[in-house]
């Protein structure tokens, strides 16, 4: 080989590096929002999983030219419920498809939009009856309990940053068998395997797709790449709605009166992790939840037979519903009559710091001290509705906010 070969060569490839970063720079994740599937996949006349993908990837053939290269963009192909998918693609590339037939709605799984929520527990609601003290609460949280059979039969989703199965919150003695009902699976990865579910942790499974797409691989001294929590923030979510804290042997498997101390105690649960934490932040701050990831966990967890979705992750900005994967998703869910929980946030006294809205939603506030501050909502009627504020503004001083 001569020296002439060898500059050729080089700067062939440098023009090759070039020309990939460039158009790797320019390409985002987007998620293109198509609606629901027409037909459920338990009917005939239904799409298979094969026409679906088909019908996907035209979308990104028109922009993308060949096959091979709306193959090698896309990321997800939502089946089950939701139909929708998402690719890299540039700006030009997401205008054009938005204006195709048959689109919602193409909006950016931005990375840093969606961050985990810490929650309060039930022993600040004094919900448990162990804690219950009848000064405090008008009724009787005990009676409320029982007659919701602790939550027993009930599988609730956790969309979170995964679990640590080894927590006693999690054990599973004298459970009765898993419900007939439940189709999910127990996702094997790093650390973790299907023998870590049982009859409490009913399910787990974990959504990296766009959290690589958007940061390269996952780094295996930040996070495990299983449904394994190192955050923290997925275990406490999960053991706050339905782990079990059993106190002393005499009270394992005899869930009486007095006894049980999870929120829920006898409720299932099934775990989808959806964050994972951002390269060179700290675990805190850093976690994000991106929009696709958690669309094929919401798409699952209908598919796989929760009757709950909890979700205590939220962007502090308000965020149009098409844009929203939590509102697009719990959408979904709530037509086929599943519950969704998400969290309010953490964030204000400010303007525009409440999160996860949507009428569909059961939003859950939190407050972060032992004391109620009592205030009236005054209606565009003139009615007055009692209810409680998290704002220290006086009356008449609240910065008033122009919606334009
Ligand atoms: C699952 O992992 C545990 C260790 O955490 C191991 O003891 C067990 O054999 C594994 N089970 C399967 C089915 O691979
Ligand atoms: C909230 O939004 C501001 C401004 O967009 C941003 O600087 C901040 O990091 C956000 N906080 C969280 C917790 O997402």
């Amino acid at each position: 080989m001569n020296n002439q070969y060898y500059v050729v060569l080089i700067v062939s490839l440098l023009i090759l590096l070039v020309n990939v970063s460039t158009s790797s720079a320019q390409r985002q994740v987007y998620i293109v929002y198509l609606g629901e599937h027409r037909h459920s996949h338990s009917h005939s006349g239904k799409q298979t999983w094969e026409e679906i993908e088909e019908m996907h990837h035209s979308y990104l053939q028109a922009v993308k030219g060949s096959k091979e290269e709306a193959k090698a963009c896309i990321i997800y192909s939502y089946k089950n419920v939701i139909n929708g998918f998402s690719a890299l693609l540039t700006p030009q590339e997401a205008a054009t498809i938005s204006e195709m037939e048959g689109v919602i709605s193409v909006f950016h799984s931005h990375p840093t939009k969606s961050r985990l929520h810490t929650t309060r527990s039930w022993d600040f609601m004094s919900l448990l009856e162990a804690n219950w003290d009848a000064t405090r609460q008008p009724i009787n949280p005990g009676r409320f309990l029982r007659r919701a059979g602790y939550g027993k039969n009930v599988i609730v989703g956790v969309l979170d940053s995964g679990v640590w199965p080894e927590s006693q919150s999690f054990n599973d003695e004298g459970m009765e068998p898993i419900p007939s009902s439940w189709k999910g699976i127990c996702e094997s990865g790093v650390a973790f395997n299907s023998s870590h579910c049982n009859r409490k942790l009913v399910g787990a499974r974990y959504y990296l797709k766009s959290y690589e797409a958007n940061f390269g691989p996952l780094d295996p001294k930040l996070d495990f790449r299983s449904p394994r929590d190192i955050n923290g923030h997925g275990t406490h979510t999960s053991s706050t709605i339905g782990g079990r804290r059993v106190r002393n042997a005499a009270a394992i498997g005899g869930f009486g009166y007095g006894t049980a101390t999870g929120g829920a105690p006898l409720v299932r649960l099934a775990i989808y992790k959806v964050c994972w934490p951002i390269p060179g932040q700290t675990p805190v701050e850093g976690n994000t939840c991106l929009d696709d990831d958690m669309l094929a966990a919401f798409d699952d967890a209908i598919a796989d037979g929760v009757q709950v979705i909890s979700v205590s992750i939220g962007r502090n900005t308000s965020t149009p519903y098409i844009q929203d994967g939590i509102a697009i998703g719990s959408l979904h869910a709530v037509k086929r009559n599943i519950v969704v929980a998400c969290s309010a946030g953490n964030s204000g006294p400010t303007p525009f710091t409440v999160t996860n809205v949507a009428p569909w939603i059961i939003t859950v506030g939190a407050s972060s001290i032992d004391r109620v501050f009592s205030s009236p909502v005054l209606l565009g009627n003139g009615a007055q509705v009692q209810g409680q504020s998290i704002t220290p503004f006086k009356k008449g001083t609240y910065p008033l906010v122009k919606h334009i």
